[in-house]
């Protein structure tokens, strides 16, 4: 096991960093905080976004580090708001997700994270998902962004904002992306991390 290569998590939210913290702690892979405002490209498709951030972070730290994309997507909306998912949610926010979906019977969504790791010669993606349904209305005050509209299905009818951080992360998109991840870092040579 790779025990002495310390991993950054190139992000602004504090939120992602709290979940990425547990995990890595649980897997004892040091992890190290790079707070940064990350440049996105607009696409369709969170790996390609998460792969092009973690590319021009490398060029700015030059660590070796990574960066995580997540995104909700509902199926009756096509998917939406999926990779604009940060934008919808700094606009419209949860209020505007429940007034577009009033009329809709199917509330059938799922989060995805994409982890993208670079160490300027490579770099690799790890995917986790989770799958729900939107509530009805807003449900509880812990986590952030979409947390007090989404049910997991693996829960017990509360949304994540409903639920703690311990409860959220057994499940959640990111903890399944972070697992990957972390089981990759356990399983290779420091000379081919960095
Ligand atoms: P980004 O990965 O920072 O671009 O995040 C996209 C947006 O998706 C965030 O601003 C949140 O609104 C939402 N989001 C991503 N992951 C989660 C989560 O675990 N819970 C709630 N909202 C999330």
């Amino acid at each position: 096991m790779n025990k002495r290569v310390t991993v950054f998590f190139a992000t602004g939210n504090i939120g992602k960093v709290e979940e990425a913290e547990r995990i890595f702690k649980e897997e004892n892979i040091p992890l190290l905080h790079l707070p940064m405002k990350l440049l996105e490209i607009q696409s369709d498709d969170l790996e390609e976004i998460a792969v092009f951030s973690a590319q021009k972070a490398w060029e700015d730290q030059e660590k070796p580090l990574f960066v995580e994309d997540a995104g909700l997507f509902i199926k009756e909306l096509k998917g939406f708001p999926g990779p604009y998912s940060s934008y919808v949610s700094k606009t419209v926010s949860n209020e505007g997700i429940l007034k577009l979906m009033s009329q809709i019977e199917d509330r059938s969504a799922y989060f995805k994270a994409v982890i993208a790791f670079c160490n300027g010669k490579n770099t690799l993606t790890f995917k986790g998902e989770v799958k729900g349904e939107i509530s009805r209305e807003i449900r509880g005050t812990h986590g952030f962004g979409f947390d007090p509209i989404f049910i997991p299905e693996e829960g017990d009818g509360r949304t994540f904002g409903e639920m703690d951080i311990s409860e959220k992360t057994a499940i959640s998109h990111r903890t399944r992306a972070l697992r990957k991840f972390a089981e990759w870092v356990k399983s290779t040579d420091s000379s081919k991390f960095i």
